[in-house]
């Protein structure tokens, strides 16, 4: 693969995981067990895929000494939130998963923020290129 085209795999990554973090969500109400699969899936590829940016592009570096500009400076914040929201989801999940219904209002509410995050993460990882 050239290089050109080396600079986009995070953003495919990250658009594959957003379409099976989309359908995973839609799942809830018709196959509540793929819901589980496909958004622990979707997480554990999000967070893969931080750890492979850290490593192989220094993106704490990068975030850390401060030299983001433009772009990255609306992206990395919306990044950060939205794993923050996965670790919210994931508490209710496994909560609900166990019977425990009082926290459907929880999972409702982190649903309502976690979603939009996590299409603006995408979305903003490909104005980043532009
Ligand atoms: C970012 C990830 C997730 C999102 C956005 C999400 C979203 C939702 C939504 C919107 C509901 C339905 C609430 C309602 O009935 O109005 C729900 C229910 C549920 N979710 Fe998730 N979820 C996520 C991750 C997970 C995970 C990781 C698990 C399991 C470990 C899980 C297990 C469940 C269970 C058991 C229910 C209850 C369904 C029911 O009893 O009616 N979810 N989720």
């Amino acid at each position: 693969m050239s290089s050109e085209n080396l600079i986009l795999v995070p953003n495919v990554v990250s658009s594959i995981a957003l379409i099976i973090f989309l359908v995973g969500r839609f799942q809830v109400k018709r196959n509540l067990q793929l819901h589980i699969k496909l958004m622990s899936t979707a997480m554990i590829i999000d967070v893969l895929l931080v750890v492979a940016l850290v490593i192989t592009r220094n993106a704490l570096g990068t975030v850390i000494s401060g030299d983001m500009s433009g772009m990255l400076l609306i992206h990395v914040p919306i990044a950060i939130s939205t794993v923050i929201g996965y670790g919210f989801a994931t508490y209710f999940g496994l909560k609900l998963k166990k019977g425990q219904r009082q926290y459907l209002k929880h999972m409702r509410i982190t649903d309502k923020v976690v979603v939009p995050l996590r299409i603006l993460n995408t979305t903003t990882s490909w104005l980043l290129l532009v």
